[in-house]
């Protein structure tokens, strides 16, 4: 897919027919996120792909609004290793950009995800933290459900020309 064209019709997709995707395809959709700019280029970014129906179904469960997770093939957290890069603002950049990325990979290739929002709610992260066993220097930044999208969403034209100052506000 071309990237703008990609970029322009990536909706979040909530509902997947369940199906598994392989590991092979997971890692290379995984491995977008290390293609993202990061702050000083300290490439804070990790990630934690799962495929267990039952932690799939528990995290879809605990956190308000991922029930995407219930249904979809996968998902992927996206953490930083706060040693690397200490400044929240830029950690959460970085995995932002990553998760972007991956995102709009997951689109490309015909496949759909959601991203679903862990920092900065204290909840969410301690449910996240626990489920995975992930040490205290890391913070999971967000989570992506992803898989075979039921029925395809239609792109939107967001375009807002007001909203685009030129030389000065
Ligand atoms: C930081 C962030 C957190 C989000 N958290 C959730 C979430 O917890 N659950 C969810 O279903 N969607 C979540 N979304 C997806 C947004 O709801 C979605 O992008 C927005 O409604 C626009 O729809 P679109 O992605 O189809 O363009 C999140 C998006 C962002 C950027």
């Amino acid at each position: 897919m071309e990237t703008i064209h990609g970029i322009r019709t990536r909706r979040s997709i909530r509902e997947f027919t369940g199906k598994v995707l392989e590991d092979r395809v997971l890692e290379e959709i995984a491995a977008l996120g290390f293609f993202a700019p990061t702050a000083h280029n300290l490439q804070p970014q990790e990630f934690i792909v799962f495929k267990d129906k039952k932690t799939l179904e528990q995290l879809g469960r605990d956190l308000k609004y991922a029930k995407g997770l219930k249904t979809s093939g996968a998902g992927i957290l996206v953490m930083a290793d706060t040693r690397k890069q200490p400044e929240p603002g830029f950690y959460v950049a970085d995995t932002a950009a990553a998760i972007q990325n991956i995102l709009l990979g997951i689109h490309a290739m015909g496949y759909g995800g959601v991203w679903i929002g862990v920092y900065p709610v204290e909840e969410y992260i301690q449910v996240v933290k626990e489920t995975f066993g992930i040490p205290g220097h890391y913070m999971p930044v967000g989570l992506i459900a992803l898989g075979e999208p039921v029925t395809a969403k239609e792109g939107l034209d967001r375009k807002d020309a007001s909203r685009i100052h030129w030389e000065k506000f």
